[in-house]
């Protein structure tokens, strides 16, 4: 497939067919994300895939965030809508055969920190979100739908737990052969975006 054709007929999905994928080529789109580019060539991810069985402790996880949420105990605490999107977000993780998360492997959570470790962080967090548009794009190279997930973030310390990691976890892709066939999603016009000089 033309790299354009893919950038431009890309959608995020959300719906799944009962169908797994073959585990090479899960490795083929996890290649895809190796091969991004990366700020001082760090590569600064880690992939944790989450297939099987083992989805129904990544969903548990999930509802414990949920829960906690709704008690009080959470991340967001005053969540007014929170429990719409989290509850959506586990219906599609429930449905999707894979869900591989992107670990960031040099930063931890701060809450604090200097300018330097900021920049840093944010040229990290750059290059993790290529290696992500990576694996979507072949993704749909191969045929398969993907959806790019950060409303997993009211679990995040639930998830911490239960991946075993004090370091950042980005973002969360769910992979599946799609069931749905999303129309475009509108984007800003050019002149709202650009300004030369
Ligand atoms: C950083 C990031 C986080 C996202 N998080 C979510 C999410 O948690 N749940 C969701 O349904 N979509 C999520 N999306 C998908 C966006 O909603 C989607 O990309 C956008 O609406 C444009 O639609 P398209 O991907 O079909 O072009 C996320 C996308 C990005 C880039």
């Amino acid at each position: 497939m033309e790299t354009i054709a893919a950038i431009e007929n890309r959608r995020s999905i959300r719906r799944f067919i009962d169908k797994e994928i073959d585990k090479n080529i899960i490795e083929k789109i996890m290649e895809a994300g190796i091969l991004a580019p990366s700020g001082k060539n760090a590569q600064p991810w880690k992939y944790i895939v989450v297939t099987g069985e083992n989805k129904t402790e990544m969903l548990k996880a999930m509802k414990e965030g949920i829960e906690n949420e709704k008690s009080g105990n959470g991340i967001f605490m005053r969540h007014r809508q929170l429990n719409i999107p989290a509850e959506y977000t586990v219906k599609i993780m429930e449905e999707a055969p894979i869900t591989i998360f992107v670990i960031n492997t040099v930063e931890k959570m701060k809450l604090t920190q200097t300018m330097e470790e900021k920049l840093g962080e944010m040229a990290n967090i750059q290059s993790i979100g290529a290696s992500i548009q990576n694996m979507m794009l072949a993704a749909f190279d191969y045929g398969i739908g993907s959806l790019w997930i950060c409303d997993i973030y009211f679990a995040y310390r639930e998830l911490s737990k239960w991946l075993n990691t004090d370091q950042q976890i980005i973002a969360a892709i769910s992979f599946g052969y799609a069931n749905e066939k999303p129309s475009a999603r509108p984007r800003k016009r050019m002149e709202e975006v650009v300004e030369w000089r």
